[in-house]
């Protein structure tokens, strides 16, 4: 009879759409770094993490499952996309079961905790499955610049959505999902974020793994020139707060960028021009910039370079800078995608004619497809 009773309060899954476009009324809650601090110091709790985030989840994913449901309708039902669409249905879901449990009652506390793992193991393969989806979509119906465009918005936001979702997950499991709190391995960080990472020793870590993978692959590699300025605070190491896989993920993708480039650009040469780094903490921010001698990209391409629906695979002939500024000071903010009228517009108004020039035939090397 309990077990009955449970399964007639479980939302069913018809009531989703509803459950949708009830939650996406809501704006998700940008949680600032200092917010992400406290919830994980010392007075914390389960208990103020749970009724936190039975709301904040199903705002966050209502607000872009809203979005995926007005992706063309071709995309949509790629087996791929429909795959993903089903993973955010049961998440949904699955949060939603617990909307009128108490938070004194302690079982229900710590079984909400061993499915926000569940949820988030279940998301783990959502990029490469949506970028699945995309490459199916574009072998059976190929590009056009309106739905390109569209594709990248929704993407764009799609990812940094999930992001945010997986934070908040993440830093519920690792404050609450083992026996204890704190992680041996790290035992100063508040769940995935170092409260003084140092910046320079994550670069550093980026650039050792890629040069192993570029070792392995080239049999040599270009060095590491590193100058680093604290003008915040002269003479100190680099500390900023910080979630320091998500940087060393970045600093280790632009690496791999660098290394390639350099390697295939000076390939007859056997000398490798050095990488240089130039990381600078300023008042508020730290800026990261690269610079490679690996033969740039040429500026017809380099709007593509972000562009998840094509790709420049020939290597490109000219010297690169980029700088990577992160924001990263404690009053940082997540910036949060919102489902509005404004985002609603980009999906159903957007449909007449490119307003700019589509050259008639381009080079045959832009338009391969790009992994994302
Ligand atoms: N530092 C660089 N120098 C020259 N070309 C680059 C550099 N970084 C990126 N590119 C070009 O941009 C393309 C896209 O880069 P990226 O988005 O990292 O995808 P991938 O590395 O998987 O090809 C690369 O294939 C390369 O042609
Ligand atoms: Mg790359």
């Amino acid at each position: 009879m309990r077990l009955l009773r449970a399964l007639l309060r479980c939302v069913s899954p018809a009531t989703i759409p509803q459950q949708v476009d009830f939650y996406c009324r809501f704006s998700p809650s940008p949680l600032s770094m200092k917010q992400f601090l406290d919830f994980g110091s010392d007075n914390a709790c389960e208990k103020t993490s749970f009724m936190f985030l039975r709301q904040e989840l199903p705002v966050r994913l209502a607000n872009i499952m809203k979005e995926i449901s007005l992706l063309p309708d071709n995309l949509l039902k790629t087996p791929s996309v429909q795959l993903v669409q089903s993973w955010y249905v049961q998440s949904l879901q699955e949060i939603l079961d617990f909307k009128d449990k108490s938070a004194e009652d302690a079982e229900a506390v710590s079984c909400f905790t061993d499915t926000v793992i569940t949820i988030r193991n279940r998301h783990n393969d959502v990029i490469p499955t949506m970028a699945q989806g995309v490459i199916e979509y574009k072998d059976h119906y190929g590009v056009d610049p309106v739905t390109s465009q569209n594709v990248q918005y929704f993407l764009d936001r799609f990812f940094m959505s999930r992001i945010s979702i997986r934070m908040l997950l993440n830093q519920h499991t690792l404050l609450f999902g083992g026996k204890v709190k704190v992680n041996p391995a790290h035992p100063k960080h508040i769940g995935s974020i170092d409260p003084k990472c140092n910046v320079v020793e994550v670069i550093k870590d980026g650039y050792e793994n890629a040069k192993t993978l570029c070792d392995l692959y080239y049999m040599n590699s270009p060095e590491l020139v590193l100058e680093e300025r604290n003008v915040k605070s002269p003479g100190q190491p680099m500390q900023v707060v910080y979630v320091p896989s998500h940087l060393y993920y970045m600093v280790f993708e632009l690496f791999k960028n660098a290394m390639r480039a350099t390697m295939e650009h000076h390939a007859d040469r056997d000398i490798y021009p050095p990488i240089h780094v130039h990381v600078t903490l300023g008042n508020e921010d730290l800026t990261v910039k690269m610079c490679d001698r690996g033969g740039g990209v040429p500026l017809r391409k380099i709007d593509r370079l972000f562009n998840y629906m094509y790709s420049t695979a020939p290597r490109p002939r000219v010297e690169t800078s980029r700088a990577t500024p992160l924001a990263l000071s404690t009053e940082s903010v997540e910036r949060l995608p919102v489902y509005n009228k404004a985002a609603w517009k980009h999906y159903t108004a957007n449909h007449e004619a490119d307003d700019w020039c589509v050259p008639s035939s381009e080079p045959k090397d832009m338009t391969t497809f790009r992994s994302i």
